[in-house]
């Protein structure tokens, strides 16, 4: 008799298989890896609403891509997607459904409704406010209430005619104040983000910039204030009034929150209609993501891509390069949604995992990296992911030559990380020289990805950050783990109250402590 496999059994002989695989084709370069499979860059690229994404420099082969579709099955991603569109709890820690993308339109019927209409009460304001003489808008908001919002003001708000929106984040006093410098306070309008509404950081600028404006001469600071929060009681409770209020549902995460009102500062500055067409463009993510199979699923593909390096090859950071000024926010957002997503040491069960469960995401700007941290991509000795993230079509509007040569040499670093230059090449530039040929031959061999959007605007992003989204939660359903918790940021947070009360501490940080007075 044939005992029935278990979920777990299906699981571990996935993961088991996918471990031997990492080992043996870890002997093959990639460029034999194109050598012997002649369909290669049409097996390994993509191209799904505006977005085309070539995988096909990474160290993967058709048998891995099987394996990892194995993993997917045994983790059951179609399930966990099916849960995650139909409203229902995927977040266990927090007995949670994650209903960002109903903020798109994309979901269960009644979550879809919800978020209508939070965008009808959104809207009214947006156009009260850029009809008014507001000439100032300061975002007060962290992490999944500052990241996002501060990526697509950077990305899309020089095409916009509303009020020029500054976002302030750390409670360290010189980020408000350099902003509240640059604005007036006869026309300035605050904008308090926090899904809690009781992050330290985003109530002791609120309250700062409340004096300024009470210093500044406006009567009743508080009517000068928006709040967009999921706790809308606590936000009347401060003081703001009830059409101030853009509430959104406690099952958007903070750092998945971008679609909901914590987006309000790009709609503030370039009107509905750019807000709208982000969403729609998200959108279409959302209905690939959910409707297509997994080799040709642009999000999901990405995901198993990351689990391979991460956890099956042992990749630990994975660096990406946004080669357009426009996406310079790209990186640090994309750090927030990965690592607090799925910088995760146990699985949605408790149980512990094996291997990695992200990579240490971190990046900047093309070309400006590249005369900074591209010599250890290129010669370090630490295997690294890379990514490149480019725009086909121009941001700006200079003689040509910049934007061919920002592509150019996005796609350059691509193919000479790959390539390399041989021992022997390198002897041959260095006069004979052996040690200074060992200094200038490349190993080659280093993988990496590239996403080219057509063009970037508010439909192109929404789709792109849509496409991170969902390649985060792939990867964290394949290892069965929890992406929409970050209890991991609990005990700092904790421990900083301690500091405040005069708790007791360890030596180290008592000295710290007393050095600075505290
Ligand atoms: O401390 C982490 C965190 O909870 C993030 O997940 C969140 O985006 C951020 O703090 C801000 O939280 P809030 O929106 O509740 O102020």
């Amino acid at each position: 008799m044939t005992a029935t496999r278990t979920t777990a059994d299906l699981l571990q002989a996935a993961k088991a298989a996918l471990a031997r695989h990492a080992e043996g084709l870890a002997a093959t370069p990639l460029t034999q890896m194109f050598d012997e499979h002649e369909g290669r860059l049409e097996a390994l690229s993509l191209n799904v609403a505006g977005l085309y994404a070539d995988f096909s420099k990474l160290a993967v082969d058709s048998p891995a891509l099987a394996l990892l579709g194995e993993l997917a099955a045994a983790a059951e991603l179609d399930d966990w997607k099916a849960r995650l569109f139909a409203g229902e709890i995927v977040n266990p820690s927090e007995r949670r459904a994650a209903t960002h993308t109903a903020e798109r339109g994309v979901g269960a019927a009644r979550d879809v409704a919800a978020a209508a209409v939070g965008q009808t009460k959104m809207r009214t304001l947006v156009d009260r406010v850029r009809a008014s003489d507001v000439r100032h808008i300061v975002h007060i908001g962290i992490g999944g209430s500052a990241l996002g919002p501060a990526l697509l003001l950077d990305a899309l708000g020089d095409s916009g005619d509303g009020p020029a929106c500054h976002v302030v984040a750390n409670i360290d006093g010189v980020a408000l104040q350099r902003v509240l410098a640059q604005c007036d306070p006869a026309s300035t309008l605050l904008v308090l983000v926090s899904k809690t509404f009781t992050t330290l950081e985003t109530m002791t600028n609120a309250a700062s910039a409340l004096d300024w404006l009470a210093a500044g001469g406006i009567a009743e600071p508080r009517s000068r204030c928006i709040a967009v929060t999921a706790a809308p009681a606590r936000a009347a409770a401060y003081g703001i009034a009830d059409e101030n209020i853009l509430p959104f549902a406690e099952t958007v995460g903070g750092r998945y929150s971008l679609w909901s009102a914590v987006g309000l500062p790009l709609a503030l500055r370039c009107g509905w209609a750019t807000f709208a067409a982000l969403l729609d463009g998200a959108a279409a993510i959302d209905r690939h993501f959910r409707d297509t199979p997994l080799a040709d699923n642009l999000p999901a593909l990405a995901g198993a891509l990351d689990v391979w390096a991460a956890t099956f090859q042992n990749v630990p950071t994975r660096a990406v390069f946004a080669y357009d000024q426009r996406l310079a926010l790209l990186p640090a957002y994309l750090q927030q949604l990965e690592m607090e997503s799925n910088g995760k040491r146990v699985t949605r069960d408790g149980a512990p995992l094996a291997g990695a469960s992200a990579a240490v995401t971190w990046g900047g700007t093309g070309t400006d990296a590249q005369h900074a941290v591209f010599q250890l991509l290129h010669q370090g000795t630490q295997p690294i992911v890379t990514e490149f993230v480019a725009v086909i079509e121009a941001g700006d509007k200079l003689a040509p030559t910049h934007h061919r040569q920002l592509l150019g040499n996005c796609f350059a670093q691509g193919a000479a990380l790959m390539k390399g230059r041989s021992f022997d090449a390198a002897l041959a530039l260095s006069g004979g020289d052996p040690a200074l040929a060992a200094a200038k031959s490349f190993p080659g061999n280093r993988p990496s990805a590239t996403l080219l959007l057509d063009r970037l605007d508010a439909a192109t992003l929404g789709a792109l950050l849509a496409f991170y989204e969902h390649r985060t939660f792939t990867a964290a359903t394949m290892l069965g783990i929890n992406p929409f918790d970050q209890w991991g940021v609990e005990l700092g947070k904790e421990m900083a109250g301690q500091i405040e009360s005069g708790g007791a501490f360890d030596d180290s940080t008592a000295a710290l402590m007393a050095r600075a007075g505290l």
